[in-house]
C-alpha cells in the first residue's frame, strides 16, 4: 500500500501513456517497413508496375488519338437510285399516304411546276411535308443524295 495515492496514480497514469507511445512508435515503424516494399527498386517491376497504372495515368499528346474514331466518319455517298430503293421508295414506290408515286408523270408534273423545279422540290423533301418526312425519315441523308434521288425519281416519271 502506498502511503500517497496521488504518487501511484501518477505513476500509473505515466505507465500507461508510456506504453501507448511505444505502441505507436511501434505502429508507425512497422508501417514504414512495410511501406518500404510499395514502390519497387527494379527496373523491370517498375516497368511492370508503370504499365499497369498506364490507362489512367496517359497523357495524349498525340493529335490523331484525338481525332473521332473512323466509324464516324460520314457514310460514303449513295446514288439517287441506291436512297430511291434504300428510302424513298417504301412509299414512293406504292404511292402510299398519297405519296406522288414513281413512274406517275401526272402526280409529279404539278408538284414540280408548284415548286419551281428540283430545288424546290428539295427544300420541301428536306422539311418534310404532311406525311412526307423530313428527309424521307432518314436524316443522315445528305442535301446532295436527296436531291438526286429527286431527280431520279423525276427522271423515272419522265418529267423534266
Ligand atoms: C413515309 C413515306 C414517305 C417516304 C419514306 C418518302 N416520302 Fe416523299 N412524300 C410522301 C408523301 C405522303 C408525300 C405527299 C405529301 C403531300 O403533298 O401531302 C411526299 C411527297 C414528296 C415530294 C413532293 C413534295 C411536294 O412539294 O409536293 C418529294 C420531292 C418527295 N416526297 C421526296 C422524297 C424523297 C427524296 C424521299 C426519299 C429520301 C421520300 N420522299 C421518302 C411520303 C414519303
Amino acid at each position: 500500500m502506498s502511503a500517497n495515492p496521488d504518487k501511484s496514480f501518477i505513476l500509473t497514469f505515466l505507465g500507461v501513456l508510456g506504453a501507448l507511445g511505444a505502441f505507436t512508435v511501434s505502429i508507425i515503424a512497422i508501417a514504414a517497413f512495410m511501406g518500404r516494399h510499395d514502390r519497387p527498386q527494379d527496373p523491370q517491376a517498375l516497368a511492370r508496375l508503370e504499365a499497369r497504372i498506364a490507362p489512367v495515368g496517359q497523357e495524349i499528346t498525340d493529335a490523331a488519338a484525338l481525332a473521332p474514331p473512323p466509324q464516324a466518319a460520314p457514310h460514303p455517298a449513295l446514288t439517287g437510285e441506291q436512297v430511291v430503293a434504300q428510302v424513298c421508295s417504301a412509299c414512293h414506290g406504292t404511292g402510299v399516304m398519297g405519296a406522288p408515286k414513281i413512274g406517275d408523270k401526272a402526280a409529279w408534273e404539278p408538284r414540280f411546276k408548284a415548286a419551281g423545279g428540283v430545288d424546290g422540290l428539295l427544300a420541301v423533301a428536306q422539311k418534310g411535308k404532311n406525311l412526307m418526312p423530313p428527309r424521307g425519315g432518314k436524316p443522315d441523308l445528305t442535301d446532295a443524295e436527296l436531291k438526286s434521288a429527286i431527280e431520279t425519281m423525276l427522271k423515272q416519271s419522265n418529267v423534266q
